[in-house]
């Protein structure tokens, strides 16, 4: 069979990574891929939001299966139109991709069918905003409604900070059109997990928890970025959270989602928050998570192709997904500077022993040689049988790989160590 995967970064090596495992493949393409994964698939210079470039290349090259893994061509309607000339998807259709697209949509739907979220108001006029601020509790939270690259959530801590917040998004425009709309919510507290799921439009069936990373510098400090690492699983989420997140939050979402006549098939994220109140979503994804995803997957037992064909077939219900009982760390190295401005097209060597995988977020093939071309340069992750080892076998091999000005967080990790020995786990 002849497979397409749309996407270049991190996340992408570890679905082809997995996907290569399953023998009925025969071709697979990257489109744009990056110079990592080119050692993995055959990687096509089409850009992931370049739809029509993708239709022609899927028509001309007789894809059979496709898997369209960032947001942008997810939000554009990528499936929609590959799903128009016969070739099935893995990955929701536009109008279920808003899940992620707009925020407002997002948390109209959790305020409908009673999902719980923190509280939120929506506001299409600064001025409305503004004087909404002026007896809102804080620290508040303003999200611009559109995509922004992971970067439209600002916490503000104090009044002139909240009110500079509205002023950026609304008036000065720093995320455009995504910022047009916004929503100010409550500022919750508690421990982060992120869970993805394949859901087939009925079924929903949790993949192992996992947690992210997102500040810059050790001890969650520093600029927000698209994730420094991840562990899986994750400690805080105990089998009664997971069981609660079943009947509160996953089961609902997808059932109401269905019901607004916008059935999502594909990778479903929820980023929830375990408040003392009880679990909360902070946000969801139409998408599978980077980093999450490679820790997540290497840990899938099932093979990765037959639960995507089922997700497809809408046969969820009668495939098996096994997780392994290991844990599972992925330790980013990025180049010094980012997610700000950063330097690149430094050679990178990885020693040909490195046990632990490492997946290629951000490097181009340059005269043979792999060269850095981006902010997040690779993800290395590390499968052991405890979450203590598998942080160990991370880093021993981070400080082996080397490229100038790598840069790398110290404590992935160790936040989730710590929960896990005060649980028992
Ligand atoms: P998002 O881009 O929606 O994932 O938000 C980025 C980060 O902002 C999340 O991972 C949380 O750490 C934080 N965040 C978002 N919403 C809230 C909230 N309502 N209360 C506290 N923190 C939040
Ligand atoms: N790691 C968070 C995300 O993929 O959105």
């Amino acid at each position: 069979m002849k497979v397409m995967v749309i996407g270049g970064g991190g996340r992408e090596h570890a679905i082809i990574k997995k996907l290569k495992e399953n023998k009925e493949i025969t071709a697979l393409y990257a489109l744009p891929g990056n110079g990592g994964i080119a050692q993995d698939a055959t990687v096509v210079p089409i850009g992931a939001k370049d739809l029509d470039g993708i239709v022609s290349f899927a028509r001309e090259n007789a894809i059979e299966y496709a898997v369209v893994a960032p947001d942008d061509p997810l939000a554009l309607g990528c499936v929609d139109r590959l799903e128009e000339i016969g070739i099935p998807c893995f990955g929701p259709k536009a109008n279920a991709a808003i899940i992620e697209s707009s925020k407002v949509f997002a948390k109209n739907l959790m305020k409908k069918y009673g999902i719980p979220t923190a509280a939120y108001e929506v506001f299409d006029r600064a001025e409305q905003a503004l004087a909404y601020l002026e007896t809102a509790p804080l620290p508040t939270v303003i999200k611009a409604d559109g995509l922004a690259l992971g970067k439209g959530v600002i916490i503000a801590n104090t009044l002139p900070e909240a009110k500079a917040a509205v002023k950026e998004i609304m008036e000065d425009k720093k995320f455009g059109e995504s910022g047009s709309r916004i929503v100010i919510e409550e500022f919750l507290t508690g421990p982060e997990v992120s869970v993805l799921s394949f859901t087939d439009g009925e079924t929903v069936v949790p993949m192992i928890s996992s947690m992210d990373h997102k500040r810059a510098g050790d001890g969650d400090t520093g600029l927000n970025t698209g994730g420094m690492g991840t562990i899986a699983p994750n400690p805080y989420y105990t089998d009664q959270i997971a069981r609660e997140c079943m009947d509160t939050i996953f089961l609902p979402t997808v059932r109401a989602m269905k019901k607004e006549g916008r059935p999502f098939k594909g990778c479903l994220y929820f980023g929830l928050m375990l408040t003392a109140n009880g679990p909360k979503v902070i946000e969801y994804n139409c998408r599978f998570g980077d980093p999450e995803t490679q820790v997540v997957l290497p840990l899938l037992e099932s093979d990765l192709f037959t639960v995507m064909r089922a997700v497809t077939a809408g046969t969820l219900q009668d495939t098996p997904v096994r997780f392994s009982k290991k844990a599972a760390c992925c330790v980013i190295m990025a180049s010094n500077g980012y997610p700000a401005s950063y330097e690149k097209g430094f050679p990178i060597t990885i020693p040909d022993k490195t046990k632990p995988c490492v997946y290629v977020a951000g490097a181009e093939q340059k005269d043979g040689t792999l060269v850095t071309s981006g902010g997040r340069v690779l993800g290395v992750t590390a499968v052991e049988d405890g979450l203590e080892q598998a942080i160990k076998t991370a880093y021993a091999a981070v400080e082996t790989i080397h490229f100038e000005n790598a840069y790398y967080r110290h404590d992935i990790g160790a936040r989730a160590l710590k929960a896990g020995e005060a649980n028992g786990i």
